[in-house]
């Protein structure tokens, strides 16, 4: 599944439903500036590190299992000039220990590095420094879902909750939501319908790569599932969050 992503993402910076401007946008009502220090897990390419580097002038860490993401995060480290304050390394990020606090923690779009956004909260908190703030990238159903959807999306039922819902679970957990920046149809479509093209193109320059009939199949089953349920009951989100008053 990681190769179909490094394939399909190629062109990506964001690998998430994101715009620059909403990622821009998350920065500034997280109140990142000058000094702010950031653990990324599951950081992809690491935009989000670099451009925040580079427009507000935080540093951080990034942990991510693919090379193919994480040379392009060190790339875009030269690229915009903030190599020496953002580094990359590879892992695991559900095993990663932080060897220091951070100001911030997140983990935008990979809530499966702790078995569900609860275990993943509870891997994120070690790292965070007090009164620090947990960003948490996750999925939300905008709209109860036929039986269909969770399958057809490759989700067991539970795994996703209302956005009230999602409320519940953080409270659960302990945790105050204190701001937000909701995905939209038409960013969700720049991250899921322009990998179509992605691969397409792919397909055409590599007939007869050993992975090109899977490449073809996950095209067609994004594009369906996409069109059915996606775009119409599933809502993504960056959550802020910060430790309740006791
Ligand atoms: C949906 S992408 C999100 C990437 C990045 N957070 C962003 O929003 O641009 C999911 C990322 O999780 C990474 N990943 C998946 N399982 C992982 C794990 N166990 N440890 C570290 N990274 C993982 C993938 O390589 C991919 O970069």
């Amino acid at each position: 599944m990681l190769r179909h992503h490094e394939i399909a993402e190629a062109d990506h910076r964001i690998l998430n439903p994101f715009t620059e401007e909403k990622l821009r946008l998350l920065g500034e009502v997280s109140r990142i500036g000058p000094g702010t220090r950031i653990l990324d897990l599951a950081c992809g390419k690491g935009e989000m590190l670099c451009r925040w580097a580079a427009d507000f002038g935080s540093a951080g860490h990034g942990v991510d299992l693919s090379e193919v993401f994480l040379a392009a995060a060190r790339e875009r480290a030269v690229e915009l000039d903030v190599a020496g304050r953002v580094t990359f390394e590879r892992g695991d990020a559900g095993r990663y220990r932080a060897a220091e606090r951070f100001d911030v923690v997140a983990c935008l779009g990979a809530t499966w590095i702790g078995g569900g956004l609860t275990g993943t909260i509870g891997l994120m908190r070690p790292a965070l420094a007090d009164g620090g703030l947990l960003l948490i990238g996750e999925p939300y159903w905008i709209d109860d879902p036929p039986e269909a959807a969770s399958e057809a999306l490759g989700f067991a039922p539970g795994d996703f909750a209302s956005l009230a819902g999602t409320l519940d679970r953080f409270e659960a957990a302990g945790l105050e939501l204190v701001e937000m920046v909701l995905a939209d149809p038409d960013s969700w479509d720049r991250y899921v319908a322009s990998q179509w093209w992605t691969i397409h193109e792919w397909l055409r320059a590599n007939p007869g790569d050993p992975d090109a009939p899977a490449m073809r199949e996950f095209a067609a089953a994004s594009r369906r599932s996409y069109l059915a349920y996606n775009r119409r009951y599933l809502g993504w989100g960056v959550f802020v969050l910060r430790a309740a008053a006791a």
